[in-house]
């Protein structure tokens, strides 16, 4: 019996604006160069003895501080952001400054832009994503703070912004305590900064803030729309699609909400990886337009199946991480980065599904699988030992998974949306978790909640039996869990088909993550020691020919595509800071088991 939830001690920040589509928007890139400074001790937050930080120390502050020392030999001013070095933006500070390779802190970004404002349009910063927590200002003024690595927000900033020249400053610290997600111990690189684009976009004072598009379970096109502004209430709005001929109008209530649904037209052809048809959609209200390229298809369970546009599919896949390829990467995806990864995915291992591990990855990675034809797996990064007996933390996760949700809900490629991975099970976990996934069926009706589970071993006659049955998954819709035999156990490989899955649960199963690691180049005749590509290769033999036995399994997507940064990982020869489970080097050389996984999935999953 789950224990009772204590989602209700802690209130949830609602997100707003959400700025739906806002990538797509007119707006002003503020992407380039910017001034950056170090502030390790948090002087430009608060001052000595915690006051005020004092002008000494307020970067934030438009002061000329040139001129200022110029001018008054008194004035005493311990930074200059207008002289201080510059980076291109976006971009992690370990890529573009080396000696800040290890640095967890804060750092304080400056740049001034010149700007434009209409009487009677609106005006907001978006944020693509700032890692971990940023305290925003204009023009000296402070416009908000956000926490959480790797979702999009955004502020109002109508009002504070000026004609001709502004100046914004952005205090990032990359720090994280125990109470927040992901904790500090992770398996992966934190890419502290301003790691995706920072746009100024412009709306009319009445403008379609939220907007969401699909394919009903029952054939009908919905449209969910939300009006901001004045106008809001009672206005008129129009959905289009043309190239099906579609238009719909409507008008919203009182709060400016519009919610309708029609017959999907017959000439509609849906999305699949096989047929990643997209349509041009917008929806007019007033002078505002949004727009959006959508697909529509429809994703199920059903029994132990799962169902794409009706039909089972399998989902034939590979873990990754929102790391470009190459020897020095960053964190900033651009499409070329993003189809450089999701090719590898969909013609060099004839897949047709990522798992977009370990938070919610760049709009330019899912509108890339949109396009490309691949079904995604997206997580909000609650990982390992999370403090699930604390309510903050919990109204933090919550507002991140409705980020993450309201970004991505038009995305076509999105299938499932993951609430968890490798938690520790508790009491507390598991009303945290069930909380997740109860807002994730609340935001999204029309996809699918899995969580990656750890797996019981009980030895049976002989046998190695595992049973899913987490106590979570009676919240879930699909089972996965990730396991490491004859990697992290003793296992012989030979052993592997000789396990038995079982599970109480009539649900399908996707084994979300195996993998073992292997350095590019390192090869060993006798095909045993760990780190060979030989050992690799035989590992994905035997574990897919394990999975090839287990009768609810419904996809996979083993770790991981490509070697990725990890301060966990210091063998001085087989990783020096990389974890060496990818099928490919980090810059793109293919290890044997690539093509044990290619293979595999042209011959079992065509
Ligand atoms: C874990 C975890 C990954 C990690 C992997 C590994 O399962 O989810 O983040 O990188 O195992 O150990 O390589």
């Amino acid at each position: 019996m789950l224990a009772p939830a204590l989602v209700e001690a802690q209130p949830v920040a609602p997100v707003h604006p959400v700025l739906a589509s806002g990538d797509l928007r007119t707006n002003l890139d503020l992407s380039g160069q910017w001034h950056y400074s170090i502030d390790p001790y948090r002087d430009g937050m608060a001052g000595f003895h915690g006051g005020d930080p004092g002008l000494g120390h307020r970067r934030y502050d438009t002061t000329d501080v040139a001129a200022a020392m110029r001018d008054d030999p008194a004035a005493l001013y311990e930074y200059d952001m207008t002289r201080a070095p510059t980076a291109t933006l976006p971009s992690s500070w370990l890529t573009h400054d080396a000696t800040m390779r290890h640095y967890r802190g804060l750092v304080w970004y400056q740049r001034s832009f010149t700007a434009d404002p209409r009487p009677g349009e609106r005006q907001f910063l978006r944020f693509g994503a700032v890692n971990y927590r940023a305290h925003v200002y204009l023009n000296g003024k402070s416009v908000g703070a956000h926490e959480g690595g790797f979702t999009t927000f955004a502020f109002e900033v109508t009002g504070l912004l000026k004609p001709g020249a502004n100046q914004i400053t952005v205090g990032v610290d990359s720090d994280r305590s125990d109470t927040d997600l992901p904790p500090p111990v992770t398996d992966w690189e934190t890419y502290g900064g301003i790691t995706r684009a920072v746009t100024l976009v412009t709306t009319p004072a009445t403008y379609v803030d939220d907007a969401w598009v699909r394919l009903t379970r029952d054939g009908r096109i919905a449209v969910d729309a939300v009006l901001d502004g004045k106008g809001a209430a009672g206005g008129a709005l129009t959905l289009a699609i043309p190239a099906l001929g579609l238009t719909l109008d409507g008008k919203a209530d009182a709060a400016g909400h519009w919610t309708a649904r029609v017959p999907a037209p017959v000439a509609l052809e849906r999305w699949s990886p096989d047929t990643p048809r997209l349509y041009d959609v917008t929806i007019t209200a007033g002078a505002d337009v949004w727009k959006d390229r959508i697909g529509f298809r429809t994703i199920a369970v059903e029994g132990d199946q799962i169902l794409l546009n009706g039909k089972p599919v399998f989902l034939a896949g590979i873990a990754l991480h929102e790391e470009e390829f190459g020897a020095n990467p960053t964190r900033a995806i651009t499409p070329q980065a993003a189809r450089a990864l999701l090719t590898e995915v969909k013609q060099g291992l004839h897949g047709n599904y990522v798992r977009l591990a370990h938070y919610p990855h760049s709009e330019v990675m899912t509108r890339m699988a949109d396009e490309l034809g691949l079904l995604v797996w997206s997580e909000i990064p609650i990982y390992w030992r999370v403090a699930f007996d604390n309510p903050q933390t919990l109204a933090t996760a919550r507002h991140m998974l409705a980020e993450e949700i309201l970004r991505d809900r038009n995305r076509t490629a999105i299938a499932i949306w993951s609430v968890g991975n490798e938690t520790p099970v508790s009491a507390a976990r598991n009303a945290f978790l069930s909380t997740l996934a109860k807002d994730a069926h609340a935001l999204d009706d029309t996809r699918l909640v899995s969580a990656a589970l750890l797996v019981g071993r009980k030895q049976e006659g002989g046998a190695s039996v595992f049973t899913v049955d987490d106590p979570l998954i009676p919240a879930l819709d699909v089972m996965a869990v990730n396991a490491y035999n004859g990697w992290y156990t003793p296992d012989k490989l030979s052993d592997l088909a000789s396990f038995v899955w079982r599970s109480p649960y009539e649900k399908p199963l996707i084994l979300s993550e195996f993998g073992a690691g292997a350095l590019a180049g390192e090869h060993d005749a006798t095909r045993a020691h760990k780190f060979s590509e030989e050992f690799q290769a035989d590992y994905y033999r035997a574990t897919l020919d394990m999975a090839s036995r287990i009768p609810f399994l419904r996809g996979m997507s083993p770790w991981v595509l490509k070697d990725f940064r990890s301060p966990r990982r210091q063998h001085p020869v087989y990783q020096q800071g990389w974890n060496r489970k990818g099928l490919e080097s980090e810059t793109g050389a293919r290890k044997q088991a690539f093509d044990v996984l290619a293979d595999y999935y042209a011959q079992h999953h065509p």
